[in-house]
């Protein structure tokens, strides 16, 4: 099989960037260090995304993705499992209304399959209801898995284009679970652990990675600004050299 690159395009950078992706992670170490039970955190950590939502339309982020479940929390305490879900519907049975009336799309991604049907009634339904919205896409990661996404996608694209044996990265990326939106400018993790943890894998090739040692819970709209500030002193390159960015400001 040949598989064609097609990374020639460089894409335009702003000075907001247009896509943040965050790792909420450090929920269980916030309640921990209060000596609270963990769900205490997480419970926290809804109120943070509530936060940082706002903060992300008042800059003008047009896409917000946030890992709120990897296909590897399964593995969790099955109480802590139960009470997250239980978290994500309040969450969704609150919230929808009100990013209905911001012009805020809600989307979720991961594989849906494996949680009650009744939640994932009411993730359609959310999602039918803020389809029309432009000001921020906020797209939740699920039962989300950067390698679950990658054969997803691998195996709708050879379905596809039955016999085919030649295949390009557009043709792939076109079935990959978040292909209505931009790649990734900037990647946030909090938590103080420096890893990927299977998020978006395809799509975080040229983001800007930014870690914190701030618990999620702790994550506000300053904390945001200073991941953005961050992004803003880098010098995004794409593979080209320095040089040829300053002439590129030069003929500006
Ligand atoms: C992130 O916080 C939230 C989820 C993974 C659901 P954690 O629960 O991983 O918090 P720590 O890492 O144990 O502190
Ligand atoms: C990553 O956090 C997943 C989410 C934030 C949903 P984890 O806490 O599960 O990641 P690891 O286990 O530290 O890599
Ligand atoms: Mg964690």
């Amino acid at each position: 099989m040949i598989f064609k690159s097609s990374t020639a395009v460089v894409p335009e950078v702003g000075e907001v960037p247009r896509h943040v992706a965050i790792i909420m992670d450090g929920n269980g170490r916030w309640a921990t260090k209060r000596f609270m039970p963990r769900v205490a955190g997480h419970v926290k950590g809804v109120e943070a995304v509530r936060g940082v939502v706002e903060a992300c339309v008042v800059r003008g982020v047009e896409y917000l993705t946030l890992f709120a479940f990897s296909s590897e929390n399964w593995r969790r305490p099955q109480e802590e499992v139960s009470l997250l879900m239980k978290l994500f519907v309040t969450a969704l049975e609150r919230e929808v209304a009100k990013m209905h009336a911001n012009d805020i799309r809600l989307k979720v991604v991961g594989d849906l399959s494996r949680f009650d049907p009744k939640l994932q009634e009411m993730i359609a339904a959310a999602e039918r209801r803020t389809a029309g919205n432009r000001r921020l896409t906020v797209t939740v990661c699920a039962n989300y898995g950067g390698r679950w996404d990658i054969m997803q996608a691998a195996a709708k694209m050879a379905r596809a284009h039955p016999g085919a044996t030649e295949f390009t990265e557009d043709q792939l990326a076109e079935h990959l679970a978040m292909a209505y939106a931009p790649e990734p400018d900037l990647f946030i993790r909090t938590g103080g652990e420096q890893r990927i943890s299977n998020f978006l894998l395809w799509q975080l090739a040229y983001s800007e990675l930014y870690f914190t040692d701030t618990y999620w819970p702790d994550f506000s709209a300053e904390s945001l600004d200073l991941a953005i500030a961050s992004y803003r002193n880098r010098e995004r390159r794409f593979g080209r050299t320095g040089e040829q960015l300053a002439e590129k400001e030069k003929a500006l």
